[in-house]
């Protein structure tokens, strides 16, 4: 980690990490269908994937979002008040879109505190090295962390206006009853007029969500099929690669894509570190992620049933992807929502 700018918190070491990955593998590949969470995607390959993912040109969501900050960050930042304040990030990336947040705030000569929460360290290293040369007066402190955890953290040590931010539809990896449970938890830990800038993946056209994760080039494939070769890399499976293959397909009825990867033939996998194998059937899937792609009545659903007020919404210029403002109300707060600028 490049400490010349930054402070780092780790509160999530690499054996907490692996033990958490065992006890996923062990339980989901047990199950009946057989399931692997998409959090594990992120080890460094899959971190450096991801990061080629938003630069492929089916993956929309990252350009729509781009759009969005490009064109009303200095908006959306002007929400959060005039003084000093904190920049919570969840699920930071490689830091390519918070700094169309932060260089409308530093231009102003107002001070902030940026502290970008994610489980990879590998993640966080190349975001920290990118803002050391980008901003390097930025204060950042960068938190090793599952989401939970992170907050916990930030609800007991920070103190003054702070802004959350969850972009890039990281939202939508969580089923319904996760989602609200989320959100509400991110809402205890702020404070009266604190904000939420969530970052979400509309519904639109069929064909332009599942070619954003069908590429032709096959880098998403990749992106999941690293589930595999994490597992012989960390765990010693001794998973053939070629033996499986990734679909991905849009559920109409719980609206989002969901990902597999599938057996190509009867075969058993062993994992040393389990001392298990487990066997496969021609055809037989394991359930590797829902991406969730929201109705403009589900996210105001969202919003208030976690305990927040919906107060701008900032679309891209096709109404692909909102980034939604949620405020933290006070006690005698009903503010109106305000329309798209
Ligand atoms: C899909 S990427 C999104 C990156 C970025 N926010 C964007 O908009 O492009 C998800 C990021 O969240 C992190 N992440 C996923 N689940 C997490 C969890 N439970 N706790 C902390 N970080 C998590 C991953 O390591 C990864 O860097």
């Amino acid at each position: 980690m490049d400490r010349a700018c930054t402070d780092c918190l780790v509160l999530a070491e690499d054996q907490d990490e692996l033990r958490a990955f065992k006890a996923e593998v062990s339980a989901g590949l047990s199950c009946s269908p057989k399931r692997l969470h998409s959090r594990f995607f992120y080890d460094k390959a899959g971190s450096d994937l991801f990061r080629s993912i938003t630069r492929l040109p089916e993956y929309y969501l990252t350009d729509c979002e781009l759009e969005i900050l490009r064109k009303s960050g200095r908006k959306i930042m002007s929400l959060v008040g005039d003084g000093q304040f904190n920049l919570v990030e969840l699920g930071s990336g490689d830091g390519s879109k918070v700094i169309h947040l932060i260089d409308p705030v530093l231009a102003e000569n107002r001070r902030l505190t940026y502290l970008p929460i994610d489980l990879s360290a590998s993640a966080l290293e190349a975001l920290t090295s990118f803002l050391c040369r980008h901003s390097p007066n930025l204060d950042v402190r960068c938190i090793v962390a599952e989401y939970s955890p992170g907050l916990q953290w930030i609800k007991s040590h920070l103190d003054g206006p702070t802004m959350v931010l969850f972009l890039g539809s990281n939202l939508g990896n969580f089923d319904q009853a996760a989602a609200q449970a989320f959100l509400t938890e991110v809402r205890e830990g702020l404070a009266p007029g604190d904000l939420l800038v969530i970052g979400l993946d509309l519904r639109k056209d069929i064909d332009t969500m599942v070619r954003a994760y069908n590429d032709s080039g096959g880098v998403t494939a990749e992106f999941n099929l690293n589930l595999l070769r994490r597992i012989n890399r960390q765990l010693g499976g001794n998973f053939d690669i070629g033996n499986f293959r990734y679909y991905s397909t849009y559920n109409p009825q719980s609206g989002g894509i969901d990902s597999f990867l599938i057996s190509l033939r009867c075969q058993s996998v062993f994992i040393r570190e389990l001392c298990t194998t487990f066997d496969f059937e021609p055809g037989e899937p394991i359930y590797t992620e829902h991406s969730h792609k929201y109705s403009e009545t589900e996210i105001r659903r969202l919003a208030s049933q976690s305990g927040f007020v919906l107060e701008a919404s900032f679309y891209d210029s096709r109404k692909y992807f909102v980034d939604s403002i949620w405020r933290v109300p006070g006690v005698t707060d009903h503010l109106p929502p305000l329309t798209d600028r």
